[in-house]
């Protein structure tokens, strides 16, 4: 078993830090906030993660894992350094902000007094490997000591990321000696996952470009979705077609209102920024970032379309996460939706299962007037009197809800499911106008005759929207 310091308590450093200690290691977890570093050791957690509390009381109790702000205390006879502390989006091209990185480095440097392997788990520019030793080697206290350094990028899904960890597809270890990384991949061997030993700059790289496929698949199928509504197909149908194909695969695939979170939007323009530097034009990451945006609009234009104005109108805005099983409203979704029908005059009310303190804490920043949002216990409370409801989040409970009742406590009935999650043909009997994200109700334009062709599936579907809207006013 192996004594190990963990740098960052986030997502990734917490995770990271309490998983390897689950394992039986000794692992110390340094981070600079002292409210934070306080809070956790009486067990309070900076974020919400399932099962993740347990399992740090379980390891605190053991002796195993410990907290601390101080950095001679984290190192002491650590024979592996993690660095998991944030690398936000840093500047108007969308490079990512090194701050933290650099100062962790620095502080590693005047604090080591032993040889120890520095493991980059941040999602850092490639090249950054070079600059974490540049760093260490200019600010070694003592000169005398050694230390190697390796990319070790994450693949942990926020909300599942005890089990990504436990049960990963790969584990990515990146050095300039080899040596290094074998070390640490012993650390990962009770995993039994395939182990990629590579260059530093290579384990970089295959950081980036997961992520950047991933937000590709998804943006491919939202632009497919789009496509799916005009022509009368459903998204979903085609997505798990599609799916049974090996070589495309049905995961991430699900269309929506784009992806959201601390990675893939940070991430993705990141990477287009290193190609831009690099004197490189990087077509498809532009589109996928453009495609993201424009499916978040959607959800609005959807409403607008059904409704009208949206002046003086309630919208119900069914979750706030980016995704569920989260409290993480980063790039989130739903605080652009929110921000969008307000300024068109709506009053919001809102509900999420958890994401309720950082879900008002992000809209304030974000500069939503909170005199039209309205915080509700609920979703049934959120669909009083609305005059419709847009589903932003799938959470688990939004799935199970009584749809007769909603529809009874709305004032008009008009759904718009932002992730897909309800039978249309039963949101359709239940007397809902249901507005699914490409899921087309109408026949393909090859199955209307002659004379249908002048109207388009879209507009037929408009016209039956105002029938409905018409009487039920
Ligand atoms: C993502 C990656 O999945 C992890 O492998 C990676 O380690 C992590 O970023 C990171 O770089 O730290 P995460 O951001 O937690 O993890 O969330 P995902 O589950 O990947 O979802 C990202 C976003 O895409 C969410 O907004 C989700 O709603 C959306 N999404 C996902 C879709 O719109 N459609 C899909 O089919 C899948």
């Amino acid at each position: 078993m192996s004594v190990i310091c963990v740098i960052g308590t986030g997502y990734v450093g917490l995770v990271t830090g309490t998983c390897l200690a689950d394992m039986g290691n000794t692992v110390t977890c340094v981070d600079i906030v002292e409210e934070k570093i306080e809070r956790l050791k009486k067990g309070i957690l900076p974020i919400y993660e399932p099962g993740l509390e347990e399992m740090v009381e379980r390891n605190v109790e053991a002796g195993r894992l410990h907290f601390t702000t101080s950095y001679p205390e984290g190192l002491a006879n650590s024979e592996f350094i993690f660095i998991s502390v944030n690398t936000p989006t840093g500047n108007n091209q969308g490079g990512a902000d090194m701050r933290f990185v650099e100062s962790a480095a620095r502080s590693i440097a005047q604090n080591l007094d032993h040889y120890a392997v520095v493991i980059n788990k941040s999602t850092v520019p490639v090249g950054s490997g070079d600059l974490v030793t540049r760093i260490i080697r200019a600010n070694l206290n003592n000169p005398e000591v050694t230390f190697s350094v390796v990319s070790n990028p994450e693949f942990l899904r926020e909300g599942v990321a005890i089990e990504d960890f436990q049960h990963p597809d790969r584990v990515v270890l990146g050095s300039t000696e080899t040596e290094a990384a074998k070390k640490v991949s012993h650390l990962y061997t009770p995993l039994n996952a395939p182990i990629v030993i590579t260059d530093l700059y290579t384990a970089e790289m295959i950081k980036y470009a997961s992520n950047a496929f991933l937000a590709t698949k998804i943006s491919f199928i939202n632009e497919i979705s789009q496509i799916c509504e005009r022509l009368g197909a459903d998204v979903r149908e085609v997505a798990a077609g599609m799916g049974y194909d090996k070589r495309i695969g049905r995961a991430f695939l699900d269309a929506g209102l784009g992806y959201g979170g601390s990675c893939f939007p940070k991430d993705v323009r990141a990477l287009a920024h290193m190609a831009d530097e690099a004197g490189l034009h990087p077509q498809m990451l532009h589109a996928v970032m453009d495609i993201n945006h424009d499916q978040r609009r959607l959800a609005v234009t959807k409403l607008t379309n059904i409704l009208g104005s949206l002046r003086g109108t309630t919208i119900g805005v069914l979750g706030l996460a980016f995704k569920p099983d989260t409290d993480d409203m980063r790039e989130s979704p739903a605080t652009d939706v929110i921000r969008w029908v307000v300024s068109q005059g709506a009053q919001v009310r809102v509900y999420d299962p958890v994401a309720t303190e950082t879900g008002r804490t992000a809209l304030i920043h974000e500069g939503v007037p909170m005199d039209n949002v309205t915080f509700c216990k609920n979703a049934y409370e959120v669909a009083k009197n609305a005059d419709a409801l847009v589903l932003v989040t799938h959470w688990n409970e939004f799935i199970s809800l009584d749809m007769q009742r909603i529809h009874s406590l709305m004032h008009r009935p008009v759904f718009i499911d932002g992730r897909n999650i309800y039978d249309p043909g039963e949101m359709d009997r239940l007397g809902f106008i249901y507005r699914g994200m490409g899921r087309g109700t109408t026949p393909a334009p090859s199955v209307l005759s002659a004379n249908d062709s002048t109207t388009t599936p879209n507009a037929k579907d408009l016209m039956q929207e105002a029938l409905i809207i018409g009487e039920t006013k």
